[in-house]
């Protein structure tokens, strides 16, 4: 993908990773509509990221704010929609709330499911186009304490791949990237406490950005970053049983850290 010449709907801009992804593809040439629910945040960050660069507001938990994202993005003229926007929710599935579980799925699977299937046609009739959705490596390997936001990544991961295979005849990419853990406002304090006990690496929104535009450029379909994270997900889709056996002996560990968590 050349990103001088693409026009790009970026949703969650205004959250940790969607704002540094924002600077370097602003960076790379390219012209960004950045998508989001807080006003202030993105009128402050299309501010510093001068020329070329749009906003709009819109809640991706509700059909009526995909369909008017939707809208903003063909009158933009975009060729390229990374869904980024997403929310995390770390607690045993059985104290959960609905609303919550609901959330989960609808932010993380249903709106970009729905935002893809909005703007298929117009991606189909540009020259060149790219999809790019942000899973996780919990869409991979699934983990206890995250059973809603694994299901939804999962699911995630899932719809990319069948949309690749679907588009192969055509000039729309599919590029699913799947991040470990990453510092920024989503991971809550019992997050961090957990993934500091577990030893689990995070990377900088930074790493991670440069990452995905340089899978973005390149047009890879699959990108799941982090060792041993990677190896791990790889032994989760032909052995799951010895992941089970290995995520068992961590429970006592997640459960300790769930029960201080309201997110
Ligand atoms: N952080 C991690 O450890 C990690 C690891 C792997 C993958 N990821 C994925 O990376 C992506 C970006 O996450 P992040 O770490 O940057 O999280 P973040 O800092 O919490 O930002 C989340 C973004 O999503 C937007 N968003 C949430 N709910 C929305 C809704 N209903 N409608 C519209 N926008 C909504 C937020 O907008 P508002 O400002 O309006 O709330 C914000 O811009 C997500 O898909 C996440 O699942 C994150």
């Amino acid at each position: 993908m050349d990103l001088k010449n693409a026009r790009i709907l970026l949703t969650g801009a205004s959250g940790g990773l969607g704002q540094e992804l924002a600077r370097q593809l602003n960076d790379a040439g390219a012209a960004l509509l950045l998508a989001g629910r807080d006003q202030g945040r993105l009128a402050a960050l299309s501010t510093s990221l001068g020329t070329g660069v749009a906003s709009v507001c819109a809640d991706l938990g509700r059909p009526a704010g995909v369909v008017a994202l939707a809208g903003a993005a063909r009158e933009f003229g975009i060729n390229v929609l990374i869904n980024n926007a997403g929310v995390g929710a770390f607690g045993l599935f059985e104290n959960q709330d609905w609303p919550t579980i609901e959330g989960v799925l609808a932010t993380n699977l249903e709106a970009p499911v729905r935002l893809t299937h909005a703007l298929l046609p117009w991606l189909k009739a540009q020259p060149q186009a790219a999809i790019v959705n942000i899973g996780s490596t919990f869409g991979s390997l699934p983990f206890p304490g995250f059973v809603a936001y694994s299901a939804a990544k999962a699911g995630l991961r899932g719809f990319s791949q069948a949309l690749r295979r679907e588009l192969a005849d055509s000039l729309v990419s599919v590029v699913h990237i799947a991040p470990r853990a990453i510092d920024t406002p989503l991971n809550s304090d019992p997050v961090k406490a957990l993934n500091r006990a577990l030893k689990n690496h995070s990377d900088s929104a930074e790493d991670v950005a440069r990452q995905i535009v340089r899978a973005l450029r390149r047009g890879d379909g699959e990108s799941h970053f982090g060792f041993p994270e990677r190896l791990f997900a790889w032994i989760n889709g032909f052995a799951p049983a010895l992941i089970d056996r290995g995520l068992a002996g961590k429970l006592a560990i997640i459960k300790q850290h769930s029960s201080s968590s309201s997110s």
